[in-house]
């Protein structure tokens, strides 16, 4: 374990990774976070996770910004880049290997498409997909790429992107591949607001108003006693308090995002899921909750 305050080793390719992961072979489980860097407190908290996972065995951190990931009219030039500052992150936080690689190491025909990707399945047409169509083939495929460069034997991803977590870990069912995945709880801001890359766009008063994603889905949590509509119907009208928040979708599904049926018993875990937008800026989050039964409102769960 790099001990804190020690620079981590930085990989810029696929080549010196690979060199780097050899010296370091035998000593101990290899953690993985990848990131897309702009890393901030949340991103921290993962690191955190995985030192935890792998004790004193390394842990790589991968810093890509993934071009296949984005949208024709998405925010791709517009993604930070602060490999710098990054770095100091993962330096604070111990992690022994940092892997920075530019476009084309990790796509060696860029800006020519990979022929081949990792389909994600139907899963991915909905939630976020549904706005950001191809969005989850090209997060399952550099995660692919990333899981085999680093062959870890755990892989932290934040719950935040709730979906994305639920698509890698059937990714990794599905395909056999021989990792852990930890979801690492949500971090957030005094008032609830998840943490996020895309909060530094929002401006002054739309950073006050973003609050209301969580306190709507906190409102869900609390109504969820009394079933799946009460829950929706909480979490609508606290949204409805707020003026610059157009909302994408409000839902409530089963853990794994499957619908649930119009009666659910009671003790029924679910999960609440919202996007919004906030001027030009989209923020989602999600938590658990239990319908049928109260849960508690603070920090709300732990590792998945
Ligand atoms: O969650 C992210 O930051 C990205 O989607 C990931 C998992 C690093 C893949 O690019």
């Amino acid at each position: 374990m790099s001990a804190p305050g020690k620079p981590p080793v930085v990989a810029h390719t696929r080549l010196e990774l690979e060199a780097l992961l050899a010296e370091r072979a035998g000593g101990g489980p290899v953690g993985l976070v990848p990131t897309m860097g702009a890393l901030h407190e949340g991103h921290a908290s993962l690191m955190r996770v995985a030192r935890a996972e792998v004790e004193a065995g390394p842990v790589v951190v991968s810093i890509f910004v993934n071009p296949l990931q984005f949208g024709p009219d998405e925010d791709l030039d517009r993604y930070p880049r602060t490999l710098e500052m990054d770095l100091k992150v993962c330096e604070r936080e111990g992690v022994d290997l940092v892997y920075a690689p530019d476009v084309e190491d990790v796509y060696p025909t860029w800006p020519e498409q990979p022929a081949v990707t990792i389909d994600p399945g139907p899963l991915a047409d909905v939630l976020e997909g549904r706005v950001r169509p191809g969005h989850f083939r090209g997060v399952l495929t550099v995660v692919a790429k990333l899981l085999g460069l680093v062959r870890p034997d755990v892989a932290v991803f934040g719950q935040k992107d709730y979906q994305q977590l639920v698509l890698i870990r059937r990714m990794v069912a599905d395909l056999c591949l021989p990792v852990r995945v930890v979801g690492a709880e949500t971090e957030r801001e005094p008032d609830g607001l998840a943490l996020s890359s895309r909060n530094r766009f929002l401006n002054a008063e739309q950073r006050i108003e973003a609050a209301v994603l969580h306190r709507a889905i906190v409102a869900a949590q609390e109504a969820g006693t009394y079933g799946l509509e009460p829950a929706l119907g909480a979490a609508r009208a606290e949204l409805r308090t707020a003026t610059l928040v157009d909302l994408d979708y409000l839902t409530i599904t089963t853990p794994d995002l499957a619908a649930l049926p119009e009666a659910s018993e009671a003790g029924t875990r679910a999960r609440i899921l919202l996007a919004a937008r906030l001027g030009a800026t989209r923020l989602i989050d999600n938590a658990p909750l239990v319908l049928g039964q109260t849960v508690p409102t603070g920090p709300t769960e732990g590792r998945l």
